[in-house]
């Protein structure tokens, strides 16, 4: 929930300045980790795909479009990333239940995996990828629900390169009642030292979620700084990485991608019915590389120690509640996101305040490494 003090304090300035629309957080943003603040950020990214009708006009987000055959997808089938297999569920007409989408499943977007169309040699798979790609170190959080159909990997990530990348995946083949792993892995030079197989490394851990994780909404988050990665799953911490070569220094995006290339030791699949990750949510709270974003923030924080110029990032505590997740660009009593490119609100002011930053990324990046591919022994 949002965190009571912070916002308390600043209803009182609300009281004391009314009608003045006040620009707050414009010193960073601070990480919540065991109720300790462990880092600050400048930058927000925050999509509430709950809400979503028409992903095109998002311009945080790259949807993908590409093709990979069975070589390079590693696995028996290519794969073929489609603009139709995104497909936006927003909350339906009832009020009291947001977290239901118009078409009865979990509202957000759903990225499908299709059933394998006649004689295909390519499962119809989706993805999107954060537009900036400036992102070096943050706190990254998503609430997704992953299909209980089997033969598929739901994986939430960032990305530079195949040796600088933190993963977060579920294979939905391995999920019953007794067994929900969760994968979470860094691909580093170390890993390519073992031709791309980070099992061989510490830095590939497998931890039982304590719930399942196809049933409802979860939220899934990765901290990453300087020499360190911390996992949690519904805010309670599971794992940390740290290592001061291995961990990632570039920077890079944040992906979430649904797919399958039939590969046994892996996804499994192709699935035998078309199956669908949903994202509601996600949130990112990062450092940028760019230099007129690093620029902009030394001209907006001005004094970091005045009132409201940090604020704290609420901790999501147990599964996230859709429909009243806290986000800092939703808040009506002043501006929480000063200068950052959060599209619902610059859509709503008709113009794209930082078009230089996310403008134009299109290259396309075949996500080989969060495959895990070395498994299938191809
Ligand atoms: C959070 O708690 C866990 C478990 O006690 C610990 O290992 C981890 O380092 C803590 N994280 C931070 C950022 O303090
Ligand atoms: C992010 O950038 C700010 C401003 O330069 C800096 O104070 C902060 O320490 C950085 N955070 C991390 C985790 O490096
Ligand atoms: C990934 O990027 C890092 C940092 O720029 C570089 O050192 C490394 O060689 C790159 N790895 C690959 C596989 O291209
Ligand atoms: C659950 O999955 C695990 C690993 O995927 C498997 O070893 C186990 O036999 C399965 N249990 C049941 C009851 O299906
Ligand atoms: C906001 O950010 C953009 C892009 O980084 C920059 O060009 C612009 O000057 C900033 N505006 C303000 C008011 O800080």
């Amino acid at each position: 929930m949002i965190a009571p003090t912070a916002w308390g304090i600043f209803a009182g300035v609300i009281s004391l300045q009314a009608l003045q629309v006040l620009a707050n957080c414009e010193c960073g943003y601070t990480v919540n980790a065991n109720g300790t603040e462990s880092a600050l950020y400048t930058e927000v990214l925050e999509t509430d795909f709950s809400l979503t009708k028409d992903v095109s006009l998002d311009t945080d987000w790259v949807v993908q479009e590409w093709k990979v055959d069975s070589g390079p997808s590693h696995g028996p089938y290519g794969r073929e990333t489609k603009r139709a297999n995104v497909i936006p569920n927003p909350s339906g007409n009832d009020k009291t239940k947001p977290q239901i989408g118009t078409n009865g499943s979990p509202a957000g977007i759903e990225l499908f995996v299709r059933k394998l169309q006649g004689n295909s040699q390519y499962v119809g798979v989706a993805e999107i990828d954060s537009a900036r790609t400036d992102m070096f170190y943050g706190s990254f959080r998503a609430g997704i629900n992953v299909p209980k159909t089997k033969g598929t990997c739901a994986a939430f990530f960032w990305y530079f390169n195949d040796t600088q990348e933190i993963d977060m995946e579920i294979l939905t083949a391995q999920i019953n009642d007794t067994s929900r792993p969760l994968h979470l892995v860094l691909h580093s030079p170390l890993s390519q030292q073992y031709g791309g197989d980070a099992s061989q490394t510490p830095y590939y851990q497998i931890k039982n979620l304590d719930f399942e994780p196809s049933n409802d909404m979860h939220e899934y988050r990765f901290d990453w700084s300087p020499g360190r990665v911390d996992f949690y799953a519904d805010g309670k911490f599971i794992q940390s990485m740290q290592d001061d070569i291995y961990v990632p220094s570039a920077p890079g995006k944040i992906i979430m991608s649904h797919w399958s290339n039939g590969n046994s030791k892996w996804s499994g699949g192709p699935p035998d019915q078309d199956a669908a990750m949903t994202v509601s949510y996600v949130k990112a709270y990062f450092n940028s590389s760019n230099p007129t974003r690093k620029l902009d923030y030394k001209r907006r924080c001005k004094d970091r120690t005045a009132l409201n110029m940090v604020c704290k990032i609420p901790d999501q505590q147990g599964p996230p509640n859709i429909g009243s997740v806290p986000f800092f660009y939703k808040d009506t009593t002043g501006d929480m996101t000063p200068n950052q490119t959060i599209y619902a609100r610059t859509a709503a002011k008709k113009k794209n305040v930082a078009a230089s930053v996310t403008a134009g990324w299109t290259a396309i990046v075949v996500p080989v490494a969060a495959t895990l591919w070395f498994m299938g022994g191809f």
